[in-house]
């Protein structure tokens, strides 16, 4: 694992975007992993600004995102797809016929066989960015007895529920989502992680120094050859 710390999210969207500018550039046709939360938004606020100061083209890139809630439409404001398109493929060159998704709403084994024949089709994943949850969660692979492998359905655990029901006005927060497995996340060739604020040091502390368990999803990174984990300051207050 490369550990970089960084002052602050700023320094870290800054540092992350200009990397991601730099493969898309060295690599027009690669592909892509997205995470969303509010962690990776100065990466992508980065990129865009990038883009609209054409210093990149995001046109022949593939994507495939993480997970997605179940039980919400598509096209509802609390879902990954809506935050995706607001955040970022709304606001750049990216061409739709490229970005996949998982069906929160579909047959869950299916849409597992489809997604992972999808990333192989494409020759798999070039860089995966992550988040963190506070229990440690990668994607939504929640703390558990196994480490999974492909896309499944997780029920979301009060954690993660408390986290992120902040953002749910007008509808509850569901409790299931679709996501991809570890299995997935450790194909990509190369993984970016970017942690922020003191909420995730615990978490990043027990990925970084604890045991490799599925009590502690992230922790399965140290077996990954190629990880380049981003903190401020805070995040990396326990190491
Ligand atoms: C959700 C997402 C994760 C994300 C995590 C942390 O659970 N499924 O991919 O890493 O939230 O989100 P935030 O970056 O908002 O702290």
């Amino acid at each position: 694992m490369e550990i970089k710390i960084l002052k602050d999210e700023n320094e870290i969207g800054a540092a992350c975007g200009q990397f991601f500018v730099d493969y898309i550039n060295a690599n027009p046709k690669c592909v892509l992993g997205f995470a969303t939360g509010a962690t990776p938004v100065p990466t992508y606020n980065y990129i865009v600004d990038a883009y609209n100061n054409k210093k990149v083209s995001l046109k022949e890139i593939s994507t495939f995102n993480l997970d997605e809630y179940c039980d919400i439409p598509k096209e509802h404001k609390n879902s990954y797809w809506y935050f995706m398109r607001e955040n970022l493929f709304g606001k750049v060159d990216v061409n739709y016929d490229n970005v996949d998704f998982l069906n929160g709403n579909a047959d869950t084994e299916a849409e597992s066989a489809r997604y992972a024949k999808a990333i192989a089709d494409k020759g798999g994943i070039d860089v995966q960015i992550l988040g963190i949850g506070r229990n440690g969660h990668i994607a939504f692979n929640e703390p558990s007895d196994e480490f999974t492998d492909e896309a499944w359905k997780v029920t979301l655990t009060q954690s993660t529920i408390d986290a992120n029901s902040k953002y749910f006005d007008d509808i509850p927060m569901p409790h299931y989502a679709v996501t991809m497995g570890i299995g997935s996340i450790m194909r990509s060739k190369k993984i970016i992680l970017i942690a922020t604020g003191d909420s995730k040091a615990e978490a990043v502390k027990a990925m970084i120094k604890g045991p490799v368990t599925p009590q502690c999803p992230a922790s399965i990174l140290q077996q990954h050859n190629d990880v380049v984990i981003y903190l401020d300051e805070a995040a990396a207050a326990l190491l």
